[in-house]
């Protein structure tokens, strides 16, 4: 299918998803975030949690699994932890203030963790990482999510693709940001290739006989009923690892449901077993720590950074002319995206029509 893409200025989509949440429901500050957490995400080039998902987070609220208005209950603080409760409102907000959280008590006691149970879709984890290393802290946060991923060994999907991201400051023009799933691919990427008409690759998911599905549009729609899994990081069977990624997956599973009381595995499908739409109630935790409670952030900077130029400017394999550090293309797609404007393209441009006419938002002539 070919699409053609138009280019739209950054400023203009920041309006415009910020018109969204207004309409649905979501209190003005609290959309801000919301619109702050998707806007980095696409200026970032991750195309997969930005505007893309508006109509998603649409659907939730307009459904009425996901509440637009946050109430986020401390169930237990110390000085250095927190468990909370976001009662399924918006998992940007819920987040963005579970990691302010995590920051304010490490800079008064050197750590922070907290863990976030009922939460919803917190978009790209990157950006709670990096609020982090704009103020000199590590940043570390997880997330599970609906079941998509099957255990090394299994063909069922049991957990989610359940990202690991840390970021660090650096003296680089962007911080060291390793944002990715436990999973090979993630669902907001098969989206992707569905929504510009593509096939998904082999070997990133499995059917019920454990071979690989690649029809993209069956694929999104049997992970859900559970007759097609996602491969965890290193892919079938044990031989490049898959049950490493597993092994990870599972850590974040624990970390996200056993230590905020929360939810896991299919308990986090979105609907019941009449099929009927439920919150998704998932669960994250957040971890920041200050630098300057081990050593002075100038010299952390500096060891960081050469390690991460050591790796840039290490022999290359034939072929490549360029080693990357995590965050660097990010980075670099930002710059130009920031310049170009971010692309929309024909099946996205339909998608988010429907929502501006759903919500009766006027303007915006580039939908
Ligand atoms: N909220 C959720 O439930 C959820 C679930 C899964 C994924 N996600 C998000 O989806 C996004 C994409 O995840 P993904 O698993 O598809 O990630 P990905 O496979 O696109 O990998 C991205 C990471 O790899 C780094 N990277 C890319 N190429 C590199 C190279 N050549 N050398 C060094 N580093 C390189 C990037 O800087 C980035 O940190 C992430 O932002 C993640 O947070 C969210």
């Amino acid at each position: 299918m070919s699409q053609s893409i138009q280019s739209v200025p950054v400023e203009t989509l920041r309006e415009f998803v910020l018109e969204v949440f207004r309409g649905l429901g979501v209190p003005e500050e609290e959309a801000a975030i919301c619109r702050d957490v998707i806007i980095l995400s696409d200026l970032r080039g991750i195309d997969s949690h930005g505007v893309g998902r508006l109509a998603m987070y649409h659907d939730r609220i307009r459904t009425g699994i996901q509440s637009p208005t946050t109430n986020l209950e401390v169930v237990k603080e110390t000085e250095t932890t927190a468990t909370l409760d976001g009662h399924h409102g918006m998992g940007h907000v819920i987040s963005y203030r579970s990691m302010r959280m995590a920051m304010d008590k490490a800079r008064a006691h050197g750590l922070g963790a907290v863990a976030v149970r009922n939460s919803t879709h917190y978009g790209f984890a990157g950006y709670y990482p990096i609020m982090a290393t704009r103020e000199d802290m590590l940043g570390l946060t997880v997330t599970n999510a609906r079941p998509g991923v099957a255990p090394t060994f299994g063909v069922q999907p049991m957990i989610g693709t359940n990202p690991v991201t840390f970021g660090a400051p650096t003296d680089l023009p962007f911080p060291f940001v390793i944002d990715a799933a436990t999973s090979i691919t993630q669902r907001g990427k098969l989206e992707y290739f569905h929504r510009r008409g593509e096939d998904t690759p082999e070997g990133l998911a499995i059917g019920r006989d454990g071979t690989s599905q690649t029809d993209t549009g069956p694929l999104l729609k049997d992970l859900v009923s559970g007759a097609a899994a996602m491969l965890p990081l290193g892919g079938v069977g044990e031989l490049y690892g898959g049950h490493k990624g597993y092994g990870y997956g599972t850590m974040v599973e624990i970390l996200s449901a056993a230590l905020s009381g929360g939810s896991y595995l299919w308990d986090l499908a979105g609907f019941d077993e009449e099929g009927t739409a439920q919150p998704f109630r998932l669960g994250h935790f957040f971890l920041a720590i200050d630098i300057s409670h081990f050593i002075e952030p100038a010299e952390f900077r500096r060891i960081a950074t050469d390690i991460l130029q050591k790796l840039q400017q290490s022999k290359k394999a034939p072929g490549h002319d360029r080693i990357y550090v995590a965050g660097e293309k990010e980075y670099d797609i930002e710059q130009e995206r920031r310049s170009n404007g971010v692309p929309i393209n024909d099946t996205l441009r339909a998608t988010l029509r429907r929502v501006k006419s759903e919500l009766d938002i006027g303007g915006y002539d580039f939908l």
